[in-house]
């Protein structure tokens, strides 16, 4: 699909929005400030969102950290996004470099676990869906419905999970005070959308207007000579669409028999083409079964990546700079499918400005918060057993 049908599907889409006035006035705006006219949706801050009501909010954030709602009772979202490291994993226990997601018990992921700060945007500028190929789904309350009932994630039955919630005092009292009645699973799944509202980007220079020299430089690079908002643009420096841009292979995949084996199943859960043949992450393709778009993944956001190392889809970049050297050398060149960079010729001062801009789009005070620890809610039980009668 061309770069200006792309823009056209996106403006069509959002034309109701206050974004699609941005996206059709941005380039003569910008030629009437004298820069450089661009055709791309223009960086700047996000959009405020209502908030959320606080107790649906306190309920999506217990169930977060809320092993029982996985099928061995094992496993809570906070397992694999962390909330020490940007609601993503880094380091595992050990504090090894954790480049590719644990899974289920008897299952490892073949993907980086992507951060969940901002993630809600993702509704507005996001084409294809969430998680790295966007298969997850197109609105957050499906995208959670998958994370709890895939195998490989949390592996829960949606049932036992309302059989689950209404065996616990606390969840059937914050049923009742948000919804005025019984639990269930899409109740829960409400209050988790609502909790994950509340993980925004908060006062990261880009947004606050306390750039560095360097990272104003750096801007430039990015809207200029390296021409990275091509792809990393609008507010969410993502422009929701597939694309390859030739990020090697991670062959721990396939060296790993038991991540081996979760990838064979969810390609196969998908209905992807010649599924045994496949050396290599297809990407999207398993989302549009079209060859020309294996290889390719949805831009992600730019936001935040001081919290987020290792980089990319199977986290084989460690560094910011890693990745500008990357970009720069005109991306990966083993894959005949990623034809869409080229090299950018950028100096070390513009490479290090580059680095610089990127992180001055990261929040100074990380998002993050308090965990919670469910056993303790249980001591509410016993105090209620040693009550005389
Ligand atoms: C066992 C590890 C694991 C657990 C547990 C887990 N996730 Fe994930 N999550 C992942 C991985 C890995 C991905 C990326 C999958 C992909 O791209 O194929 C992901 C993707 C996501 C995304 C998409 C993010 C984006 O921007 O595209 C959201 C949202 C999400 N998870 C929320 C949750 C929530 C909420 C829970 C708990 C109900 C949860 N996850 C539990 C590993 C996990
Ligand atoms: C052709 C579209 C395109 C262009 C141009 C582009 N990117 Fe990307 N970017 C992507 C895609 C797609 C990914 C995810 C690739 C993957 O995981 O395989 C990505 C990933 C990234 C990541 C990793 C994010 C994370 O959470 O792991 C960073 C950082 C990044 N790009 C920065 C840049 C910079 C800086 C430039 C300009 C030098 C740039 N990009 C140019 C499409 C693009």
């Amino acid at each position: 699909m061309s770069k200006l049908n792309r823009i056209g599907r996106r403006s069509h889409r959002l034309l109701s929005g206050l974004l699609a006035a941005a996206v059709v006035l941005a380039p003569a705006a910008a030629a009437a400030a004298g820069d450089t006219p661009s055709i791309w949706p223009p960086i700047g801050p996000l959009p405020e969102r209502a908030a959320a009501k606080e107790s649906l909010v306190a309920m999506g954030h217990r169930l977060f950290f809320d092993a029982r709602i996985s099928g061995d009772g094992g496993v809570s979202c906070a397992t694999c996004h962390d909330p020490k490291q940007g609601f993503g994993k880094s380091v595992d226990l050990a504090g090894a470099v954790q480049r590719l997601s644990a899974a289920y018990p008897g299952s490892s992921h073949f993907r980086n676990a992507p951060t969940l700060v901002n993630t809600v945007y993702k509704a507005d500028f996001a084409n294809v869906g969430w998680s790295w190929d966007g298969h997850m789904g197109a609105n957050l309350n499906d995208v959670i419905r998958n994370e709890i009932t895939e195998t490989a994630i949390m592996n829960m039955d949606m049932r036992i999970m309302h059989e689950r919630l209404k065996q616990d005092p606390v969840y059937v009292a914050m049923c009742e005070e948000n919804f005025g009645g019984d639990c269930s699973s899409g109740k829960a799944r409400k209050a988790i959308v609502a909790f994950l509202g509340t993980l925004v980007s908060k006062d990261a220079p880009f947004d606050t207007g306390a750039m560095s020299d360097a990272a104003r430089r750096g801007r430039e690079v990015f809207e200029g000579k390296a021409n990275c908002i091509a792809c990393h643009n609008g507010p969410y420096f993502s422009d929701g669409e597939p694309h390859n841009t030739g990020v090697p292979e991670n062959l721990e995949i396939f060296r790993d028999p038991v991540r081996h084996l979760t990838y064979r199943s969810i390609l196969t859960n998908h209905g992807v083409p010649k599924m045994e043949i496949w050396r290599r992450d297809v990407g999207y393709f398993l989302v549009s079964k079209d060859y020309a778009d294996v290889g390719r993944f949805i831009t992600p956001t730019l936001r935040e990546l001081k919290y987020t190392a290792p980089y990319m889809h199977n986290g084989v970049i460690d560094t910011l700079a890693g990745v500008v050297d990357f970009y720069n050398y005109g991306g990966g060149h083993e894959d005949p499918l990623a034809g869409e960079l080229g090299q950018l010729a950028l100096n070390d001062a513009e490479k290090s400005d580059l680095v610089a801009f990127l992180e001055s789009l990261s929040s100074v005070t990380p998002v993050t918060v308090e965990p919670v620890t469910i056993i303790q809610k249980y001591e509410v039980i016993e105090d209620w057993l040693e009550v005389p009668n």
